[in-house]
């Protein structure tokens, strides 16, 4: 059942299989995706976690997105700013619907999705517990770096990705280790489109990170 109740996003909640509440998985879609994009990965992921889909509130062409932009890779930064609060608000108030551990909020998303990630985690460092952000960018170069001493990010990237080319994940691996993240990176050797072996790094990656 996709939910609105009195949360401001549409969304898909799926309860842990397991009967203690553990890591909560967020799951957010790339450009035109929606809020059933990433449920199967996500149970592929970490299975028995609990999963909370948000979709994008914005609309380009009718595709639904997290934030507005100018044009491929320009931000509206003052958009950015106005949904990042609105899917931390989200985030928090999911937490206490569900009954989720707001400790153990982990974000996995996929090329816009990855963006306002990154962009939650410069702006409410306390948000998510750790990321998964395959094909992300720079969303905003903060002011002064966050505190995100500890959080565990693995950037997914594509060597041949003309959307986001290889400099900007890695000027975002730069801004998550001068806030102190543990920044892992895995090169896809394709495009911006996910391979196995995106999967089966982050699979890897949530074993040792996002343990129970
Ligand atoms: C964006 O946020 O605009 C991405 O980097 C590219 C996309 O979603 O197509």
């Amino acid at each position: 059942m996709t939910n609105t109740d009195q949360l401001a996003f549409i969304h898909r909640f799926v309860p842990a299989s397991s009967p203690s509440p553990g890591v909560t998985l967020l799951l957010l879609h790339g450009t035109g995706g929606n809020e059933q994009d990433l449920l199967t990965l996500g149970q592929e992921l970490l299975p028995g976690a609990a999963l909370l889909s948000p979709r994008g509130r914005i609309l380009e062409n009718g595709m639904p997105r997290f934030f507005r932009r100018l044009a491929e890779g320009v931000f509206d930064l003052e958009d950015l700013k106005l949904q990042t609060e609105e899917l931390a608000r989200f985030v928090r108030a999911a937490s206490e619907k569900y009954q989720l551990q707001a400790s153990k909020i982990v974000a996995v998303g996929y090329s816009n999705g990855a963006n306002i990630a990154a962009s939650v985690m410069l702006t409410y460092p306390d948000v998510l517990a750790g990321a998964v952000l395959f094909r992300p960018m720079v969303p905003f170069t903060p002011a002064a770096p966050p505190d995100l001493r500890n959080v565990p990010v693995l950037l997914g990237a594509g060597r041949r990705d003309s959307i986001v080319v290889p400099e900007q994940t890695l000027a975002l691996a730069e801004i998550l280790k001068t806030a102190g993240a543990r920044v892992s990176l895995h090169w896809h050797e394709g495009g911006h489109e996910l391979g196995r072996d995106d999967i089966t790094a982050a699979k890897d990656w949530m074993h040792v990170e996002a343990r129970e």
